[in-house]
């Protein structure tokens, strides 16, 4: 029989090894090492009360890794991943696991719950729509190498070691997903790199870049200084400086600006994220 309770008593070391068996057969390669999973958590604000465990004769073969902020006034709970180990499918363990957590989300005044699905996972977007989850936008993945293009040399762009993270959202068009959002960034400062677009001392654009993932987590021009070659300085400086090799997760479907601007730089769009949220 199948039983169920949170994460609170189980260590990251087990939830890392049911997480790698259950992405085993995953579309892209996706195994991480049980630091690379510490940072994951720590960067996501993992909720292990919140979050879910299914087991068999006392092994953990299902989790639902839930975290857990205030947006907006909301209290609001993050679906960093969700597995079931391939010899436990087939069963709706994934509905069960929500089955099971919805009720303490509610008695903890959460009211809302949010994930991303690759576009053509058919298990998990049929297990996330049985819960009731909603699409609210589909996100882009791009990656590539960076054509080094011409940058105008009035601009300044260099590392800084500290943003105003209030401020700089007023440069975006777009809000980045839980992962990148500058909650995310502020959580793991070590390990990424800031890096700031001046013109006069003014701050006009900035780029976060991730060495370890060679991923660019955010990157937004203020907007009376688009379309004067701020990006491109900025990710001239990435290619120059750290990789040409770059990626990114999470770019709104919408934004044809954004989708013009890294298609111009070489950059391929190879998956696609389907933003989705319950209502509880
Ligand atoms: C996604 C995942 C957690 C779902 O596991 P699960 O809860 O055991 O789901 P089930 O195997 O019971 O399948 C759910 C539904 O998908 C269907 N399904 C399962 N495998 C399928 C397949 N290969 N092709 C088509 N449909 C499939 C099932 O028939 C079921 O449909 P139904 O509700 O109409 O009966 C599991 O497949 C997994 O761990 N995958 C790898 C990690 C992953 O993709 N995580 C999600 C990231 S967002």
């Amino acid at each position: 029989m199948i039983t169920f309770s949170t994460l609170e008593n189980i260590s990251i070391q087990t939830v890392t090894g049911t997480f790698n068996a259950a992405f085993s057969d995953y579309f892209i390669p996706l195994q991480l090492t049980k630091e690379q999973m510490a940072i994951k958590l720590k960067s996501e604000d993992f909720a292990p009360q919140y979050s879910v465990g299914a087991f068999y004769k006392n092994n953990l073969v299902g989790i639902i890794l839930h975290c857990y902020r205030t947006i907006d006034g909301n209290k609001c709970v993050y679906n960093g991943g969700t597995g079931v180990i391939p010899s436990q499918r087939r069963q709706h363990l994934t509905i069960a696991m929500y089955d099971f957590i919805i009720p303490k989300l509610q008695q903890n005044g959460i009211n809302k719950v949010i994930l991303e699905v690759i576009e053509h996972n058919i298990q998990a977007l049929k297990s996330y729509k049985k819960t009731g989850f909603k699409q609210t936008r589909r996100l882009r993945s791009y990656q590539g190498k960076i054509k080094i293009l011409n940058c105008s040399k009035k601009l300044d762009i260099k590392i800084i070691h500290k943003i105003d993270w209030t401020a700089i959202e007023n440069f975006w068009s777009i809000r980045p997903s839980w992962q990148n959002d500058s909650a995310s960034l502020q959580n793991i400062q070590e390990n990424i790199i800031l890096i700031g677009a001046f013109q006069h001392d003014r701050l006009i654009g900035y780029s976060v870049y991730n060495p370890t993932s060679k991923r660019l987590q955010q990157i937004a021009v203020a907007n009376q200084f688009r379309s004067q070659g701020i990006g491109r300085a900025l990710l001239t400086y990435i290619a120059k400086n750290y990789s040409e090799d770059i990626a990114l997760i999470n770019v709104d479907d919408s934004h044809n600006d954004t989708i013009e601007f890294l298609e111009k730089f070489g950059l391929q769009n190879s998956i696609n994220l389907l933003e989705m949220e319950l209502m509880i």
